[in-house]
């Protein structure tokens, strides 16, 4: 969508897949403290969502009502103190006459509540689509919210909640970023269940239109350092917006270093946004790679096998560089430079494991 907004993949936190319905203000609050404090923000973390069960009925003018227990002091205080702290603050919605957890939807309500949101200083809507009225596509109900949005005169980031209608055929032009695939659990089987979705799609994205694989589930706890490190980086290459859903006043130290890492956090943000992909892939194994600005590449060895390290070697020719030039690899989780390479790159890479480097011309 060619909003100004989304020139890069989406940063942030959003509530769901650690709290679902059980949110409030004070929630909020700690949340935006913590990520001040530990870095969070200033590494590009700006965006502060607030998914399903914020909102529970409409007045007689059919204005939405926030959940009056959990939000007392009202959503726009909520967003000022957001923005009090350099941050941006996002709502959710449903395009259909229900969210999926049964509050109230937005098919019909678009102008009405687009205005709201403007007025209480939404920065960015995740708009769903659960219990859509079956006499409208999903295209003219997401196009009624990026209407009213955009009739606002509010920069509102707009991220489509539909996987269901291959929004990757028709969503670009609609919204700043789209779902590819059912929701993500904290499980290393739809982690990788959900790469297989994203991946092919690869073309598609670029500045101001992005696939979205879901929310980061690092920091949740059902899975291994290596495998949360495996997880962020692919995320990261694929272009996908970075929103993890961790409490943060839990975090250990390995989530905040994970999440933390700028040389991973700048091959998602880097300015040719282009979603990396894979150039090679084996029975336990794959090689990704995305261009990057100035001339490098980003290269991923993943290693699929569960129990095994292994070998890996990519050539020029599989990554698509020029035969006889020379990188320095850039090994991006040591944070140091691992050598000089001319026509292959090779490491040792663990089980569920990823060596990932930037190779920058030599
Ligand atoms: C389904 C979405 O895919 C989730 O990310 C979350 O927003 C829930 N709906 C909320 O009900």
């Amino acid at each position: 969508l060619d909003n100004g907004l989304g020139r890069t993949p989406q940063m942030g936190f959003n509530t769901w897949n650690h709290f679902g319905c059980n949110i409030s203000e004070a929630l909020i609050r700690s949340t935006v403290d913590v990520m001040v404090a530990t870095g969070l923000s200033a590494v590009g973390y700006k965006y502060i969502n607030l998914d399903d069960c914020w909102a529970v009925n409409r007045t007689a003018a059919g204005v939405i009502v926030a959940d009056p227990v959990a939000f007392p002091s009202g959503i726009a205080a909520l967003a000022s103190y957001v923005h009090s702290k350099g941050m941006l603050f996002g709502l959710y919605s449903d395009a259909g006459t229900k969210t999926c957890a049964g509050r109230p939807g937005s098919v019909g309500y678009e102008k009405i509540d687009a205005q709201t949101y403007a007025a209480w200083g939404v920065d960015y809507l995740k708009y769903d689509n659960c219990n859509a009225p079956a006499d409208q596509t999903p295209q003219v109900r997401y196009n009624a919210m990026r209407d009213a949005l955009n009739a606002t005169g509010r920069p509102i980031f707009y991220s489509m909640c539909d996987s269901i209608d291959d929004p990757s055929a028709w969503a670009k032009p609609v919204v700043n970023s789209w779902r590819t695939a059912s929701d993500i659990s904290d499980s290393w089987s739809s982690i990788m269940k959900i790469v297989d979705k994203n991946e092919p799609l690869w073309k598609i994205a670029g500045p101001g239109g992005w696939n979205d694989p879901d929310v980061l589930e690092v920091g949740n706890g059902g899975l291994s350092t290596t495998e949360y490190t495996s997880h962020f980086t692919l995320w990261a290459l694929m272009k996908a917006p970075l929103i993890f859903g961790c409490d943060v006043t839990k975090m250990t130290n390995d989530t905040l270093r994970i999440l933390t890492n700028t040389e991973v956090i700048e091959w998602n943000q880097d300015s040719l946004g282009i979603q990396g992909h894979r150039v090679k892939r084996g029975l336990l194994s794959e090689v990704w790679m995305a261009p990057l600005a100035n001339g490098r590449f980003a290269v991923v060895l993943f290693n699929t096998d569960p129990l095994l390290s292994a070998h890996m070697t990519v050539t020029w020719a599989e990554l698509g560089l020029t035969a006889g030039s020379k990188y320095t690899a850039r090994d991006v989780w040591q944070h140091k430079n691992v050598g000089l390479y001319a026509g292959t790159f090779d490491a040792q890479v663990a089980p569920k494991g990823v060596v990932a480097v930037t190779l920058v011309p030599a």
